[in-house]
């Protein structure tokens, strides 16, 4: 699979990292429903088998277990993925989720994630959501304390605005940014990408396929019975008015796709690879076949005119949301 560099980093990344959110399993509040263990370990496996070479995770995905199951499924693997998480969610007894970035809770923090990932060190970290908003300089500054330190190789945030970029990037190089990225949000054309390329800073999208939607395998009835407890059941884009009109873009999509032999998914995942600022996507599964499908996105470049046809599909999705 091809490799793109992290920025100003040695890391080269796969351009398909695997995402293990869904992972985190059932029973808190943004879980994606109940999901077999033994299943995650062999999708993370099957991955690195696959030339994925690197795996993203966050200390919040299940309240820890996400990180669990990452460290259980690399334990005996003789090529360890390079491990990606995240700090600043974090959660009471009664599993009520918050952001905290001071310094103390960064440094227990990452001692949890070593423990749960049973690795002596995080390759990249990332501040998860840039809350509370007063406190990101204070938790950059840790991040750089954990670097030298040898708790953590490189960092860098998600979910954070340009101006927040701004504010940290004179304490130390943020050395990866990761947001949100496909076809149905694509805010980051507009500023985000153009700073990081002119700063020289990795670019890894998460949802590229909208969690699920630009799959082509979702029907209104599997909409309707999604679990009590998938927190896609209240995300906008999984309800109307949004829902039908990605119907419709998903089915002209699948009809594109199908020209080159290739699913929408494939396609959703080459489209934010594109972009030569995107150093990678996360892409999520929660099955080994899940990702098998995925994974051939990562060595697919589409033509122009392919970029053109698309563009053209979501001009007219725009019009009629
Ligand atoms: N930094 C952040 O704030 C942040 C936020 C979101 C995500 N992320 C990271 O990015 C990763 C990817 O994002 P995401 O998981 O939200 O969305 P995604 O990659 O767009 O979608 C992943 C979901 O799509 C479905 N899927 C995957 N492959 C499929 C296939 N071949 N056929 C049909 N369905 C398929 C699976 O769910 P079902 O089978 O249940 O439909 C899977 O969990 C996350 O796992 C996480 O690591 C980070």
């Amino acid at each position: 699979m091809k490799t793109r560099k992290l920025g100003w980093t040695d890391l080269n990344l796969s351009t398909i990292g695997l995402g293990t959110w869904a992972m985190g399993g059932g029973g808190w509040k943004f879980s994606w429903g109940t999901q077999d263990d033994s299943e995650s370990i062999s999708a993370i496996q099957h991955a690195v088998e696959l030339g994925i070479n690197w795996i993203d995770t966050a200390a919040v995905y299940g309240l820890g277990h996400s990180e669990e199951i990452v460290g259980k499924a690399i334990k005996g693997l003789r090529d360890k993925p390079i491990i990606a998480t995240k700090c600043e969610r974090v959660w009471d007894k009664d599993g009520n989720i918050f952001g905290r970035l001071k310094k103390e809770s960064i440094h227990s923090e990452v001692e949890a994630s070593l423990k749960r990932l049973k690795i002596e060190v995080i390759d990249l970290y990332h501040i998860h959501w840039p809350e509370p908003d007063e406190d990101i300089k204070e938790a950059w500054t840790a991040l750089g304390d954990l670097i030298k330190e040898g708790k953590i190789r490189y960092a860098g945030v998600s979910n954070f605005n340009l101006e927040q970029l701004k504010r940290i990037q004179p304490i130390h190089p943020v050395a990866s940014f990761q947001p949100p990225y496909s076809m149905l949000e694509r805010g980051i054309e507009k500023e985000l990408l153009e700073y990081c390329s002119e700063n020289n800073i990795g670019v890894i999208v998460y949802s590229p396929m909208q969690k699920g939607l630009l799959t082509g395998k979702f029907t209104r009835e599997r909409v309707q019975n999604l679990p009590e407890d998938d927190h896609r059941r209240r995300d906008p884009r999984f309800q109307e008015p949004e829902l039908s009109a990605n119907f419709k873009l998903v089915e002209e999509l699948r009809l594109l796709a199908e020209k080159s032999g290739r699913t929408v998914a494939q396609l959703a995942i080459a489209w934010v690879l594109r972009r030569p600022e995107v150093t990678a996507a996360i892409v999520g599964a929660r099955r080994p076949s899940q990702i098998e499908e995925t994974v051939v996105a990562g060595d697919w470049t589409l033509s122009k005119e392919q970029i053109a046809a698309i563009e053209a599909l979501l001009e007219k999705r725009q019009k009629t949301s």
